[in-house]
């Protein structure tokens, strides 16, 4: 196993492709400014990497993500255009080879939104999907203002980021948000697979398909992330998201009555 520097992120290559593993179950495998670095700087390698044609990013067959370490958020705001979280960002949208995704329980926040820009999506019948950024007194980021709503339509991209409701796995597959939907333990060796099949393809005719596929939306969802961010950045510091973040720390509900 290759490993970053960072040990909650682990990078794995062999046989063309490479598998990045989110690995802080600890932490629920919420990500923080040092993750987003080592994930940027793993997308950034297999792009370079000619030997590389597949990436995998997976996390634990009981939890994919539960977002933004909220903490970190607070010591080490994103207050720049490359701040590793906006490079990871930039990065994952931008891929030009083609991703694959194994999703197991929670994938809250960017755990959701990260899977707006993988092709291929395998998903435990564990996995929940939530994208609570108005709960936290924030609004949405990676370009899932944009996508949500392309995907399954305004009304329930309301209920998913308005209401900030958590939608299961069942939901995800009816909306195309994901591929199939297996066992937990099943989830990664499938991926795997599907990377492998990927793999055995012709790049330059993976390349300019995906290319394709996304050349449509490409320049929009950049403009997007690029204004989600900067209100995202700024939201950080406004009260309502004191408020919850403070709540969130000390475990007890945000009152929003004020803000
Ligand atoms: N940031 C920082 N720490 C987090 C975290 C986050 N986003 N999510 C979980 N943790 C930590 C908890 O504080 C707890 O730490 P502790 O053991 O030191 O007290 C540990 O991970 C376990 O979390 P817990 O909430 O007890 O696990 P759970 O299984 O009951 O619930 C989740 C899992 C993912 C549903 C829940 O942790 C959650 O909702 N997290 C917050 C998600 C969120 O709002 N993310 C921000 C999106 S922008």
């Amino acid at each position: 196993m290759t490993t970053s520097d960072n040990q909650d992120i682990l990078i794995h290559t062999e046989a063309a492709v490479t598998t990045i593993t989110i690995n802080r179950v600890g932490k629920k495998n919420s990500i923080t400014a040092a993750m987003y670095g080592a994930l940027a700087d793993a997308l950034a390698s297999a792009s370079r990497d000619a030997a590389v044609r597949v990436v995998v990013i997976q996390g634990h067959e009981t939890i994919f993500s539960a977002g933004n370490d909220i903490s970190d958020f607070l010591s080490t705001p994103p207050d720049h255009a490359d701040a590793p979280v906006f490079r990871f960002m930039r990065g994952i949208s931008t891929f030009a080879k083609p991703i694959v995704a194994s999703v197991c329980g929670p994938a809250v926040g960017i755990g959701t939104t990260l899977l707006l820009h993988c092709d291929l999506i395998y998903a435990g019948d564990n996995a929940a999907f939530s994208m609570p950024f108005v709960n936290l007194g924030l609004c949405p980021e990676a370009g899932s203002s944009l996508l949500v709503p392309q995907l399954m339509g305004h009304q329930r991209a309301a209920e998913a980021l308005l209401l900030g409701e958590p939608f299961m796995a069942e939901t995800a597959l009816e909306m195309g948000l994901i591929n199939r939907i297996v066992p937990p333990s099943e989830a990664n060796a499938l991926a795997q697979r599907q990377a492998q099949k990927l793999a055995t393809k012709p790049l330059s005719a993976l390349l300019e398909t995906k290319r394709l596929m996304k050349q449509g939306n490409a320049a929009v969802v950049a403009a997007r992330i690029e204004e989600e961010g900067a209100s995202f950045g700024r939201m950080l510091s406004e009260p309502a998201a004191r408020e919850a973040f403070a709540a969130f720390i000390e475990k007890r509900r945000p009152d929003f009555s004020n803000v």
